[in-house]
């Protein structure tokens, strides 16, 4: 009698939630709509909520393109260093090697990072399998938002991913590694500077040139796609030929005045107060690996509080301490009916003391409902951007999208479920015919760009 009870109000809570996370197709339609709208104004202004940087990129990778290059690669997870020989007819090889950003390095100084990915570099180079001669060309793929004035400069605007770092907002990304590099005395020169993004929409283009767009849904998300450069009015006409690439810096959508229309939810909104950019990146904290084991957590802390789930470990009153990682490892084991070894991760990760299979049963229905509204936000963006370039492709042309990231890599059903939501949206319910839009796995493919990105130059 008593446990059924506790089903009950257990059903009843989760119903709650689901009823707060979800989003009705009049809801995805404003978001879309909204999102186009920003977008088109982030091409015309600077001050806009959507950045919609321009990259300086204007010669895309034919594909052709040969060269040995030193790539680096800073995201919020890891630092990756590569010896990347783009081989012609869209292939190449890499060795690589990479390390984990340490927790003191992210909430330190700036340059004190600039400093980490220079020794690095140092040690790589000093390996005997890295046959690497120096002078040495360096593409830097720098995941976070930067103003671009030239290929191989760019202001740092903040930081994102609960990366600390202020000493160095409103510097060169490019310079500081330059100097970093110099000071070792290094002989290698930084020539290209592009976003996650940006790297992983010319190595896609490098291999299939109908690649049009790319999107990171890693840490933290963001997505880049091809624009015609007479279509920048910010620009003011300085480049009005041919094509370049904009870095849309998604993560920012419902910043500012527009906050209202994003769905967030009381979870959204003390994971946003508590975070390191508070009011900032709302979208990206609703959606990428970074934050959804924290919405996660944060749920679990007032399930627990209001006596429907029971812990004895402070691991869920540990900001963070819930990652998005162990969520999709236990949703998997759960689609894969492994209950016992969901067990052992729900009492090891979460900290949960399970005392029904019908409490397994709700973390996983939880992880699912958080899990899919980024799916549904991340599928508003695509279709908004794909909106915005229809009257530019053909209407027959695919829509080739190139994705990247831990989260669209490895949480269970994430890549099926958005290729279908983006196919829904794209055929409005029914009303065309067939879906364009294609979503193509690009698994780490950001400094294979970064290399691209000056050997376009070169070779152009
Ligand atoms: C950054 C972007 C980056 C994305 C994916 C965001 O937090 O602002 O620049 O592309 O994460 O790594």
């Amino acid at each position: 009698m008593q446990e059924e009870q506790g089903t009950l109000v257990m059903e009843a809570y989760l119903s709650s939630i689901e009823a707060e996370f979800s989003l009705s197709k009049q809801k995805l339609k404003e978001l879309t709509n909204l999102f186009q709208e920003e977008l088109e104004n982030g091409l015309k202004r600077s001050d806009a909520i959507l950045k919609a940087l321009p990259t300086f990129v204007f010669n895309l990778p034919k594909g052709t393109e040969i060269g040995k290059f030193l790539t680096v690669d800073l995201g919020g997870t890891n630092l990756r260093i590569g010896l990347v020989e783009l081989l012609g007819s869209g292939q190449f090889t890499i060795k690589k090697d990479s390390k984990v950003i340490p927790d003191g390095l992210k909430s330190g100084s700036g340059k004190e990072i600039f400093k980490f990915i220079a020794q690095n570099i140092e040690t790589f180079l000093e390996h005997p399998e890295i046959e690497a001669e120096l002078p040495l060309k360096l593409g830097f793929t720098f995941s976070f938002p930067v103003q671009q004035e030239s290929l191989a400069h760019g202001t740092i605007l903040g930081w994102s991913k609960e990366i600390e770092g202020k000493d160095v907002i409103g510097m060169d990304a490019v310079a500081l590694l330059q100097e970093s590099l110099h000071s070792l005395g290094l002989d290698i020169a930084v020539e290209a500077l592009v976003n996650d993004t940006v790297g992983t929409l010319l190595a896609q283009i490098y291999r299939d040139d109908r690649t049009r767009m790319s999107v990171i849904l890693g840490t933290g998300s963001n997505a880049a796609y091809v624009e015609r450069c007479s279509q920048i009015p910010k620009l003011k006409g300085k480049f009005n030929n041919g094509r370049t690439v904009i870095n849309i810096e998604w993560g920012s959508f419902g910043d500012g005045c527009s906050c209202t229309i994003l769905p967030s939810t009381r979870f959204d909104r003390i994971l946003d107060l508590e975070s390191k950019n508070a009011n900032y990146q709302r979208y990206e904290k609703m959606m990428s690996g970074m934050y959804l084991g924290e919405i996660f957590r944060l749920i679990l802390v007032e399930a627990v509080n209001k006596e429907i789930l029971i812990t004895s470990s402070d691991l869920i009153s540990k900001p963070y301490g819930i990652k998005t990682k162990d969520m999709s490892k236990f949703h998997a084991e759960f689609i894969n009916e492994n209950i016992e070894n969901c067990k052992m991760i729900i009492k090891g990760k979460f900290g949960i003391n399970i005392r029904s299979d019908a409490e397994v049963q709700m973390l996983s229905k939880l992880c699912e409902i958080i899990s899919l509204r980024s799916c549904y936000l991340c599928a508003v963006g695509i279709t908004a951007v794909h909106r915005h370039l229809l009257s530019w492709l053909s209407k027959e042309k695919i829509f080739s999208v190139a994705l990247d990231g831990a989260l669209y890599q490895k949480y269970p059903n994430y890549s099926k479920i958005l290729q279908d939501l983006v196919c829904e949206m794209d055929m409005d319910g029914g009303a065309a015919d067939a879906c364009r839009v294609v979503l193509v796995m690009a698994e780490d493919l950001s400094s294979i760009g970064a290399a691209a990105a000056i050997a376009a130059q070169q070779f152009k």
